[in-house]
């Protein structure tokens, strides 16, 4: 087991840098399949879930080459349809966009049903749907996924989404690209990651237009060819500085960002009192103050983001006041509250709802991460509260953050990463 040791209260001072957006690198990775050429991928984030699809890929027979930490060459033209390995599918979310990929370039796909963070039943009805209105069979069976497409192949189609959701406008994109005709997808999400991942399979030739609105047009195309991308900065990765800086305290310049997907939580850290600069690509937030109150409503993007919530309660947690947070994505993301309630936060969570009544201070304790942003919330708790915290399960974070320790431990906090082998463990110094 991983687990970080964290002594709280020191200010949060220096630069960071934001690597590549995770959610989109997820995606990006399997679209390889789709190209016939070799992929060149810079700002690619260096965490588990990239590593995880690597291995998948490899294992596909993809050639794989790292250029340095965050630069990949991949080709897959002579990749030949297989099952990608059961015990690594079901490890990772993103796995279910190797649905679309298979469908879109070998006309039928076999995949194991995705694992990822649990926040609850996560369907991928809204996927089905789509391969189905592009002339797919589909059909669920003993934990796979198996889909295929008409004689002829995939025909573009019509399909308007019940649910805005990140994975299904993704994956009937990604399924679209090589199919026969025009495919219209209405009521999609229009995260920056959809916007990144569009213009990496227009960079390889696809013909996409619309990504960042409502609707997504797709022209199929014949092939794609190989070609070069840089992918975009992480959202969350930034944001997650960003209330760091405000939870914490102190000043930190986050580098490499676009200031314009974290506008919503810059007003809302604005909000609370915390002093944002935003500059062309990077952003500075300093917070001297105890922070205010504030309520927070989760919501598809340009909304705040979901992966967002656990961190933005840590703040609400230490601010004067009462805050109301509503979960408006998941149906259970509030598991992590009972971490956070026993370093001393006061929180009432009724169904889709947390009633935090902000406390002075938190105190470190040993604690859980639920999952990747409950993990990066307890960090931050962590990093606030006085004493000497333990976060078990830390491997979560890595799913998402790439070397979180080194940031960290640049802009001045101390934390370190322990490797263990039983699951309780006597606390020790951090020094
Ligand atoms: N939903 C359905 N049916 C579907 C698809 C989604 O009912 O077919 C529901 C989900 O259960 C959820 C809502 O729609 O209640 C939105 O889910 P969405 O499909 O947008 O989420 P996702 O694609 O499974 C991605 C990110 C998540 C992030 C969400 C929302 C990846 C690999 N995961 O998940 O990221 O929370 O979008 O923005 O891209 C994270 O990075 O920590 C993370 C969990």
């Amino acid at each position: 087991m991983i687990q970080y040791e964290v002594k709280g209260g020191k200010p949060l001072h220096g630069t960071v840098t934001i690597s590549g957006a995770k959610n989109a690198a997820v995606a990006m990775l399997p679209a390889t399949l789709l190209v016939d050429g070799v992929c060149r991928i810079e700002n690619v984030p260096d965490i588990s879930d990239v590593r995880l699809l690597l291995e998948i890929l490899a294992d596909m027979g993809a050639r794989i080459q790292r250029l340095g930490r965050n630069t990949l060459q991949i080709d897959c033209s002579h990749v030949h349809n297989t099952t990608a390995p059961i015990e690594l599918v079901r490890r990772i979310r993103a796995s279910y966009y190797l649905i679309g990929v298979e469908l879109g370039r070998f006309g039928h796909a076999r995949v194991a049903m995705p694992g990822g963070c649990n926040f609850g039943v996560r369907p991928i009805d809204q996927h089905i749907k789509g391969f189905a209105a592009l002339g797919a069979n589909v059909e669920q069976a003993d934990g796979y996924v198996c889909a295929d497409a008409p004689e002829g192949g995939l025909q573009g189609g019509h399909v308007y989404l019940d649910i805005v959701s990140v994975g299904a406008t993704m994956n009937i994109l990604l399924a679209a690209v090589l199919s026969n005709g025009m495919t219209v997808i209405e009521n999609c999400a229009k995260e920056p990651h959809i916007v990144d991942l569009a213009n990496f399979l227009n960079a390889m030739g696809a013909k996409i237009s619309g990504a960042g609105t409502d609707v997504i047009k797709v022209r199929g195309v014949k092939s794609l060819r190989g070609g070069f991308y840089s992918i975009i900065p992480d959202q969350i990765e930034a944001g997650t500085y960003m209330t760091a800086a405000a939870a914490v305290g102190g000043s930190v310049l986050i580098e490499n960002v676009i200031p314009k997907h974290l506008d919503c939580i810059t007003a809302k850290l604005r909000e609370m009192g915390v002093r944002v600069t935003e500059y062309d690509d990077s952003i500075r937030v300093e917070s001297t103050r105890r922070l205010r109150r504030a309520n927070v409503k989760t919501m598809p993007y340009p909304g705040f983001p979901t992966d967002m919530q656990p961190q933005i309660a840590v703040c609400m947690a230490l601010a004067e006041g009462t805050s109301i947070i509503t979960e408006g994505i998941y149906d259970n993301r509030f598991r992590y509250t009972g971490e956070l309630s026993r370093m001393g936060a006061n929180i009432q969570v009724e169904s889709k709802t947390a009633v935090i009544d902000g406390v002075d201070r938190l105190y470190g304790c040993e604690v859980r991460a639920c999952d990747l942003r409950a993990g990066a919330a307890m960090v931050i708790a962590a990093m606030a509260a006085d004493g000497l915290s333990t976060i078990e399960d830390a491997h979560y974070i890595e799913r998402g953050y790439e070397d979180i320790i080194g940031k960290l431990t640049a802009l001045g906090a101390q934390i370190r990463r322990v490797e263990v082998k039983e699951r309780h463990k006597e606390v020790q110094s951090v020094g």
